[in-house]
């Protein structure tokens, strides 16, 4: 049966963990949805690992366009959630465009990164009917104004707005909210403080779902590895079976363990 956002509105009630995989292309697609990942993520990721670019800015709604009608090509049965790229939901307006354009490519909901300057977008796209994920902490598209790719908030003001801004994003109708790079015990305090289900990358084992970038869970990091990835073709003889192997850890709550995880 295909994964709604129901399924995992559910799961975050009854405690099962769930699973998400960058995936770009419909040969990918069709791997990480049989093999009973529930979110396929179509991220903007693919500037840096498909692209070469040193950061997700130079994707554009095209490329973003195009990925996800591939994605939607190969997929089994997966929610399929595909990023707003980098300055193309910067208006309330502008953001009903990309979604429409990304809904129509096959997407079943989209992402945005960024807090309460998001509230009335998330609003206004909920009550259109298009399923919304909010993406928090490190956020890719504001590499330059974070001045890098760093943990976020370790300081107190930081960790408290995070939770505000959840709050605000969940009760204007964000179906998701995704965690990157968070020390472990925010995340599970915003985990705790929303009732939509929480995914997390890089911020613990307790939030509600997990999410990597498929070529660093298959160890094709190029350059420097981030703490939270884990290679799990490493022991294993197939892609598949790395596959499998992460879903069972996820759902276990054997990954992200101590050692890929910020405090
Ligand atoms: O674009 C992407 O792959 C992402 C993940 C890192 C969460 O946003």
């Amino acid at each position: 049966m295909a994964v709604t956002v129901n399924t995992l509105k559910e799961m975050k009630q009854s405690g099962e963990k769930f699973t998400c995989l960058t995936s770009y292309d419909a040969t990918f697609a069709q791997l990480v949805s049989s093999a009973g990942v529930e979110v396929i993520l179509i991220g903007d990721s693919l500037g840096m690992v498909l692209q070469g670019n040193d950061s997700t800015l130079p994707v554009t709604i095209e490329d973003m366009a195009y990925h996800t009608q591939c994605v939607a090509n190969g997929n089994q049965g997966a929610l399929l959630m595909a990023d707003m790229p980098f300055m193309s939901y910067a208006t309330p307006e502008q953001a009903m465009e990309t979604a429409a354009v990304l809904m129509q490519s096959g997407a079943h909901m989209v992402k945005l990164e960024g807090g309460d300057w998001l509230v009335e977008t998330t609003r206004l796209l909920s009550e259109r009917g298009i399923p919304t994920c909010l993406h928090l902490g490190l956020t890719p598209q504001t590499v330059n104004k974070m001045g890098g790719y760093k943990v976020q908030g370790r300081q107190d003001q930081q960790a408290d707005k995070m939770i505000t801004d959840a709050v605000a994003l969940a009760e204007a109708g964000a179906d998701i909210i995704l965690l990157e790079c968070v020390p472990y015990e925010l995340a599970d305090k915003i985990t705790k403080a929303v009732d939509v289900p929480v995914i997390g990358i890089g911020a613990g084992n307790q939030t509600d779902g997990q999410v990597l970038v498929i070529h660093d869970m298959l160890g094709a990091t190029t350059g420097h590895r981030p703490k939270f990835v884990k290679n799990f073709l490493e022991g294993n003889t197939s892609i598949q079976a790395a596959i499998e192997n992460y879903i069972t850890d996820v759902k276990s709550g054997a990954f992200p363990s101590e050692e890929h995880t910020f405090k």
